[in-house]
């Protein structure tokens, strides 16, 4: 398929839902910027996705750095409007925000050292939640956005609950919700809307870090009323809607793509004989 002059800022593009969105999007002709932190073991994934997005057609722009840098950020918008001076007309459709690096500390330990530290607390918000209002700052003070561009954060049922080891995120995923809430508004005048996508429990590799990952994944398949878990795909797919002009009054947000796992407990009752 031709690429179009349409662009995916893609934070967190190098797998999960970020590279699930890349490839999805790619097949629909949107060329993909994206953003991720991989060392050497983790390139040969970057170069497969890199290639398969070359073999679709679209253009593709890519960034291996510490996404919550103010130096690298600079350099990310430097290198986009480079691109865009080369192919005039090109507009950055959707920015999803799709980074996982938080730490799993608890807040509560007998060492000092086994409990979160204000180092962590604040890198988890600095990655996981702030990073979504710079990058939109900047992509909109640079007019790489038109009116009809998505902003879009990926939350989790976990932004409203307590969850072991889980209290650095939760804290992220209810401010990343807020955030986009108050993007939602402020970009009104801009024609962008700012939503977050509340995905159902989805094996990748960031569930993988979590220490209790089976148990999760075994509860959520037993609530699900689908008894799987989300594929980063099915996220995908929704983002594909998400771009059309047609969602365009889908504002300020927060989308469940779980197939039903927050809203229904399948273990609660057992249907009668
Ligand atoms: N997996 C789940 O069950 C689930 C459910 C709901 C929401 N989420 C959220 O979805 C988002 C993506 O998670 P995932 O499961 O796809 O994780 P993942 O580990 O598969 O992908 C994370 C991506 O973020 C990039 N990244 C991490 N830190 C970075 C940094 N400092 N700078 C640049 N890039 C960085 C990685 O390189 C990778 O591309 C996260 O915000 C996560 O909390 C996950």
């Amino acid at each position: 398929m031709a690429a179009s002059n349409h662009y995916a800022l893609i934070l967190g593009v190098s797998s999960g839902f970020g590279k699930a969105a890349a490839l999805a999007l790619a097949k629909d002709g949107i060329n993909i910027i994206g953003v991720h932190l991989d060392r050497a073991a983790g390139m040969q994934q970057v170069d497969e996705l890199r290639a398969q997005l070359t073999q679709i057609g679209v253009r593709q722009l890519f960034f291996n750095v510490n996404a919550a840098d103010p130096e690298r950020r600079a350099d990310i918008m430097q290198g986009i409007e480079a691109e865009f001076q080369a192919h005039p007309g090109s507009t950055i459709r959707l920015m999803l925000h799709s980074l996982a690096f938080g730490t799993l500390k608890p807040f509560i330990a007998e060492r000092t050292n086994d409990a979160i530290s204000q180092k962590n607390l604040e890198m988890t918000m600095d990655v996981m939640a702030n990073s979504i209002i710079y990058y939109t700052q900047d992509v909109v003070r640079h007019g790489l956005m038109a009116p009809g561009g998505r902003i879009i954060g990926l939350t989790s049922a976990g932004s409203s609950r307590a969850l072991p080891v889980y209290g650095a995120v939760s804290a992220a995923k209810a401010a990343l919700e807020s955030y986009c809430r108050q993007l939602a508004m402020e970009l009104a005048p801009y024609g962008i809307t700012a939503n977050t996508i509340r995905a159902g429990v989805t094996y990748t590799p960031a569930l993988a870090k979590i220490p209790s990952a089976e148990a999760i994944m075994n509860n959520a398949m037993m609530r699900n009323p689908a008894h799987r878990l989300t594929t980063p795909e099915d996220v995908a797919n929704v983002l594909r809607l998400l771009i059309k002009d047609e969602a365009g009054w889908i504002n300020a947000e927060v989308l469940g793509v779980d197939g039903g796992e927050n809203s229904v407990d399948m273990t609660l009752w057992s249907a009668p004989e």
